[in-house]
């Protein structure tokens, strides 16, 4: 299996929030990256957010303008996963839908050599189910980042029920070589964070939706009762309510009813009421 030594190139398979993000921390730690998505459009919006991202680092001076404009230069974009060949490591991040998945892996399994390591950013879907679809389910490792990625600390690394050794601990360094910390989850439905946070975002909609309080003051509740950075429906409109609903309804599935979304939830994404990327969630946004 190739070694973390060994990485220069990632690919990154999705130019979407997280795919974005991710592709971003690598050129920023010197990586070069090559980003596949499915259309042009995608590609062009993902790579418009990663320079809003990388000035936004510039003005707040976390970032010289030279460090941002190599990390620009680093970054290539391409709609045809073949280019993805010279990659020593690919992280995939497309959309939360298992047949997608299989999708991409089968055709990475392909195109990348065989000794590269298949990462996946799923949010709650099975690594194991994931890796399936490939002939080296002992390479394929989950990689979970947070949103915003170049903002949160945090990432974690997910074992597989055939995730090998080495898959692991290179996931560990390579994201500690991306400036973050790592914490390590079983491949149980939702891993660490999201088995824990889904269930805590849910119930801020269902007391919500029950007048347990105004919408403010279960932010403001948890914020200053918890010490957290953001309550439960700003979060959710954070990361995208139709995000939060694939994530309980996948929790729900394997788990039971303790996972069952609310109703408002549902209710709010059928209006297409998504959060902030339509402008209007649990909040307005200009
Ligand atoms: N790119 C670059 N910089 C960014 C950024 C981005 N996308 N987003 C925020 N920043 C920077 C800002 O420029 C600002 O920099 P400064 O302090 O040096 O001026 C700093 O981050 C703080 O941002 P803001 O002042 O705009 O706002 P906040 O202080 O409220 O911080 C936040 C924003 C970092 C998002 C903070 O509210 C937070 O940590 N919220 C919780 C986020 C969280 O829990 N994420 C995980 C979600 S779960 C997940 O992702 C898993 C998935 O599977 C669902």
């Amino acid at each position: 299996m190739r070694g973390f030594d060994s990485i220069e190139r990632i690919g990154v398979v999705g130019a979407g929030t997280m795919g974005g993000g991710i592709a971003q921390v690598c050129a920023q730690q010197g990586y070069d990256v090559v980003v596949r998505d499915i259309e042009q459009e995608y590609l062009d919006r993902g790579f418009s957010n990663i320079e809003d991202s990388l000035d936004r680092l510039v003005n707040s001076e976390r970032l010289t303008r030279e460090a941002a404009d190599a990390a620009r230069e680093r970054l290539t974009g391409t709609t045809d996963l073949a280019d993805l060949v010279d990659c020593d490591l690919v992280v995939e991040a497309a959309l939360e839908d298992m047949a997608v998945k299989q999708d991409v892996f089968a055709d990475l399994d392909d195109v990348v050599d065989e000794d590269v390591v298949l990462a996946t950013n799923t949010s709650t879907l099975s690594i194991t189910t994931i890796a399936s679809a490939t002939d080296r389910p002992e390479g394929v490792v989950g990689l979970h980042f947070m949103n915003p990625v170049p903002v949160m600390k945090g990432v974690e690394v997910v074992v597989g029920e055939r995730t090998a050794a080495e898959a692991v601990s290179l996931a560990h360094e390579f994201a500690e070589a991306l400036g973050k910390e790592t914490w390590e989850s079983d491949d149980k439905p939702g891993f660490v964070s999201n088995r824990i946070l889904m269930p805590w975002i849910n119930e801020g909609v269902r007391a919500f939706d029950e007048g347990v309080a105004t919408k403010e003051d279960i932010d403001r509740g948890m914020r200053l009762g918890t010490n957290v950075p953001m309550g439960p429906l700003e979060l959710a409109d954070h990361i995208g309510l139709d995000i939060c609903l694939d994530a309980t309804q996948t929790l729900h599935e394997e788990l039971g009813d303790r996972y069952k979304p609310a109703y408002l939830l549902a209710r709010k994404v059928d209006a297409g009421d998504l959060g902030k990327k339509t402008g209007r969630g649990f909040y307005d946004y200009e």
